[in-house]
C-alpha cells in the first residue's frame, strides 16, 4: 500500500510594514501609558502599514522571500490559501491577487477565514491537498492590516494590534516521520460575540452597537485563550510522546505575555522554549504564527529536526495545533 505524501515544511518568508507606532505614540490621542501596555500585554510596539500597503502588497513580500528559501518558482506552486480577516476586497481574494502578482500557474487561490487561528486552518487544508497528490507545492499565507479596522479611540482594543504577512510553503514528501505530524482545529460559534469585526453587509440587532471597527470583550477572550491554549498544548505533548517525541519549540499565536506566561505555568512546559516577538509586532491575527515560525527559522531557534508545535486561538471563537516536524 502507498503511504499517504507528507506535507513537509520548504520555506517560510515575512513582511512587516516600516512603520513602528511605539505605546508613548497613542498617549496623545487615548488615556493609556507605556507601562500599562508593557505590564498588561508585553508589547512594546507594532507596525502599521503605510498609505497604500495591503495584506495584498504584503503578502506578495513575504511569498516571494518564501519561494527564496524554498528555492521554487512562482510556475511551481499548485496551491494558494491566504488566512485572512482583512482581506483588501470581500471578493476577490488576497490570495487570487497574489497568484497573479506573483506570476503564478491558472492555479486554486482562496482566502480563509478562522480570525487568529487562521494560519493553523489553512496548514490543515494544504496538508490534505498535499497527501491526496493534487498539489506538490502549496504556499500558505497569513497576512493582516488589522490597523485598517481598529478605533483609535478605544484603548481596550487599538494597542493591541499591528500589521504583517507571513508566508509558508508545504511540499509533498515521501519521508514518513517529517512535516505536518498532526492537527488539531476546533471552533465555537456560542462566543461568536466575543470578537467581531463587521463587513459593509453586517446586520446588527438593537443589541449590537453598530459600527465598523473591530470590538472585543478582553477579559472573556482572555480567559478563552488561556484555557484552549492550555488544553491545546497538554494533548499536543501527550500526542507527541506517542510518537516517541518532545516538543522543542512552541510558536504560538502572538497576542499577551501573561496569556503565554500563565499557560507555560500551569503546564510547567519551559518558557525559555517559546518563540516569542509580540513585544515588537503585536497581535497581527493570521499572520501571527507564520511571522512568528518564519523569524524561529531564520534566527535558528528551529532547526531541521525539531518538532514544532504551532498553536492559534480567537474569534469565532476558534482554536488549533499543528504538529510540525521540521
Ligand atoms: C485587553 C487586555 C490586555 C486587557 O487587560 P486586562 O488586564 O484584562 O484589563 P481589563 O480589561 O480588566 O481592564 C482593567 C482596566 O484597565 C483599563 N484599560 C484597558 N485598556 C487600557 C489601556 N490601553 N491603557 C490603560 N488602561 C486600560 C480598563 O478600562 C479597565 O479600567 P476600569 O477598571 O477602570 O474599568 C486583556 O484582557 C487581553 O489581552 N485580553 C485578550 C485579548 C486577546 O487575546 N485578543 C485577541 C484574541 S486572538
Amino acid at each position: 500500500m502507498q503511504l499517504p505524501l507528507q506535507a513537509v515544511l520548504s520555506g517560510t518568508g515575512s513582511y512587516v510594514p516600516k512603520r513602528i507606532v511605539r505605546n508613548e505614540d497613542f498617549t496623545s490621542t487615548i488615556d493609556t501609558s507605556d507601562e500599562w501596555i508593557r505590564s498588561r500585554t508585553g508589547i512594546r510596539e507594532r507596525r502599521f502599514a503605510e498609505q497604500g500597503e495591503t495584506g495584498t502588497s504584503m503578502g506578495l513580500k513575504a511569498s516571494k522571500i518564501a519561494l527564496e528559501q524554498a528555492k521554487l518558482k512562482p510556475e511551481d506552486i499548485d496551491l494558494i490559501i491566504c488566512a485572512t480577516i482583512t482581506p483588501d476586497w470581500m471578493t476577490p481574494s488576497t490570495a487570487n491577487l497574489i497568484q497573479t502578482q506573483l506570476g503564478c500557474r491558472h492555479i486554486p487561490a482562496f482566502d480563509l477565514s478562522a480570525a487568529c487561528t487562521g494560519f493553523i486552518y489553512a496548514v490543515s487544508v494544504a496538508k490534505q491537498f498535499i497527501a491526496t497528490g493534487s498539489v506538490k507545492h502549496a504556499l500558505v499565507l497569513g497576512s493582516e492590516v488589522l490597523s485598517r479596522v481598529i478605533d483609535l479611540t478605544d484603548r481596550n482594543t487599538c494597542i493591541l494590534f499591528g500589521d504583517g504577512s507571513g508566508a509558508a510553503i508545504f511540499s509533498a514528501s515521501t519521508e514518513q516521520n517529517r512535516g505536518i505530524l498532526d492537527i488539531d482545529l476546533h471552533s465555537d460559534g456560542k462566543g461568536n460575540h466575543l470578537i467581531r469585526v463587521p463587513s459593509p453587509v453586517t446586520q446588527f440587532t438593537p443589541e449590537d452597537k453598530p459600527g465598523f471597527f473591530l470590538t472585543m470583550h478582553g477579559r472573556d477572550v482572555f480567559k478563552f485563550a488561556v484555557t484552549k491554549f492550555t488544553e491545546l498544548l497538554k494533548d499536543a505533548i501527550r500526542r507527541a510522546a506517542i510518537l516517541g517525541r518532545e516538543i522543542g519549540l512552541i510558536v504560538p499565536h502572538q497576542v499577551n505575555q501573561r496569556i503565554i506566561d500563565s499557560v507555560m505555568e500551569s503546564t510547567g512546559f519551559p518558557s525559555d522554549r517559546v518563540m516569542i516577538n509580540l513585544d515588537r509586532y503585536g497581535n497581527t491575527s493570521g499572520a501571527s504564527v507564520p511571522i512568528a515560525l518564519d523569524e524561529a527559522i531564520q534566527s535558528g531557534r528551529a532547526k531541521r529536526g525539531d518538532l514544532i508545535l504551532l498553536v492559534g486561538f480567537g474569534a469565532g471563537l476558534t482554536w488549533g495545533s499543528t504538529l510540525l516536524q521540521l
